[in-house]
């Protein structure tokens, strides 16, 4: 059984697919990296055209592929499956603009609370390779002691790409979230492995709408510091940002900071289980105003979206429903570690 991979620029690769093997699986093995990032049917970074043959899929993924907005020729690799010998799956990139993670390793600086549920790992890239990335990638950290491996977005700037710094949503009883509670202390050194991820900032003079969920702030704050840093501040920006308690709010006083610098700005902020204090909205982030925004911006509007996966099907709805073409919202699910992230890095 054949597949073909074909990329923007004509380069070609014919590979043989194992049995039950995925697409990026068969392309992985034979080292042909393809766009990819939660490796689960979600994020939509691995589709191609389906130009020949067919494709199959496992029964377990019918519900996320009734939710992912694919064009009728469209594939996702990571679930996908060749179901004939002549499968032939065109990519709108080049194969160059791929570019290989790297191991490095990562210095503990500093592990800070930035409020009650989260905390900050400031750290330093050791070694002779430097962490080149774009604002939105991320790095896959190995827990001390356990061998697993977890998900961080940078929220430093691109420019600063050593200087590492991540913010971590403290689970309880999470592996990750207890070595940094109990155990984490300048000096330690971590196992990462990066860049990763096709949730990156795209630099374009569109209006940008950022929708985020608890951490899901890092990723938009690292895009923010690096628009700024830039001096590309003409574009409208508008955050969204929504938390489930006071404990998980952090950052706020850095993104209205970083907007001051842009012409066109808003905020706005919903906490679901509010306390009295709150001044805010009280609920989700889909009851902040964000169908308004996007109908302010409809024609050229970049959308980005960040938090847990509920957050990000259920904004995806509301982009779908304001006209917001798929291909103009970049999003970035904030998955659990599958089983599979217990191998090291
Ligand atoms: C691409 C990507 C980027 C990510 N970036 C960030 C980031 O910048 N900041 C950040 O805080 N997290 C981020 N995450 C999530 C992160 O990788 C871990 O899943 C999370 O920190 C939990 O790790 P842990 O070891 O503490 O808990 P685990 O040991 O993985 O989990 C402990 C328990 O909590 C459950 N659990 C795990 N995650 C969640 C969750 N989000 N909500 C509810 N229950 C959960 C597990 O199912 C398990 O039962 C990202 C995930 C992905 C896929
Ligand atoms: S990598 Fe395939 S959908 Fe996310």
């Amino acid at each position: 059984m054949g597949c073909r991979f074909v990329f923007d620029d004509g380069e070609t690769f014919d590979t043989v697919p194992a049995s039950g093997e995925s697409l990026l699986a068969t392309a992985e093995r034979h080292s042909v990296s393809l766009l990819v990032d939660c490796r689960e049917g979600t994020c939509l970074s691995c589709r191609g055209r389906l130009i020949n043959g067919r494709v199959r899929y496992a029964e377990r993924h019918e519900r996320t592929l009734r939710l992912a907005p694919l064009a009728a020729d469209e594939v996702l690799c990571c679930i996908g499956e060749p179901a004939s010998d002549d499968v032939e799956i065109v990519f709108g990139y080049p194969r160059a603009a791929v570019r290989p993670a790297r191991k490095m390793v990562l210095e503990i600086l500093e592990v800070a609370p930035l409020s009650e549920k989260v905390m900050a790992l400031r750290g330093a890239i050791r070694g002779r390779f430097k962490l080149v990335f774009m604002p939105g990638q991320y790095l896959e950290v190995q827990v001390p002691d356990n061998g697993s491996r977890r998900s961080y977005s940078m929220a430093n700037a691109s420019s600063t790409p050593n200087e590492v710094e991540l913010h971590v949503r403290i689970i309880p009883g999470g592996a990750m979230s207890d070595y940094l509670q109990h155990r984490a202390k300048p000096g330690d050194l971590l196992d990462v492995r990066g860049p990763l991820g096709v949730f990156y900032l795209r630099r374009r003079p569109a209006a940008r709408v950022f929708v985020t969920g608890g951490t899901g702030l890092a990723p938009v704050v690292a895009m923010l510091r690096d628009l700024v840093a830039w001096g590309e501040v003409d574009s409208p920006v508008s955050v969204l940002h929504g938390v489930t308690t006071r404990g998980d709010l952090y950052g706020l006083d850095e993104v209205q900071a970083l907007l001051a610098n842009f012409t066109d700005r808003r905020i706005a902020v919903a906490m679901q289980e509010a306390d009295n204090t709150w001044v805010g909205v009280r609920g989700r982030v889909t009851d902040l105003p964000l169908a308004g925004e996007l109908t302010r911006f409809r024609d050229d509007v970049d959308v980005y979206l960040c938090g847990p996966p509920p957050m990000i099907q259920a904004v995806r709805q509301v982009t779908d429903q304001a006209g917001i073409p798929p291909h103009r919202v970049f999003a970035e699910a904030f998955s659990a570690a599958p089983a599979s992230a217990t191998t090291k890095v």
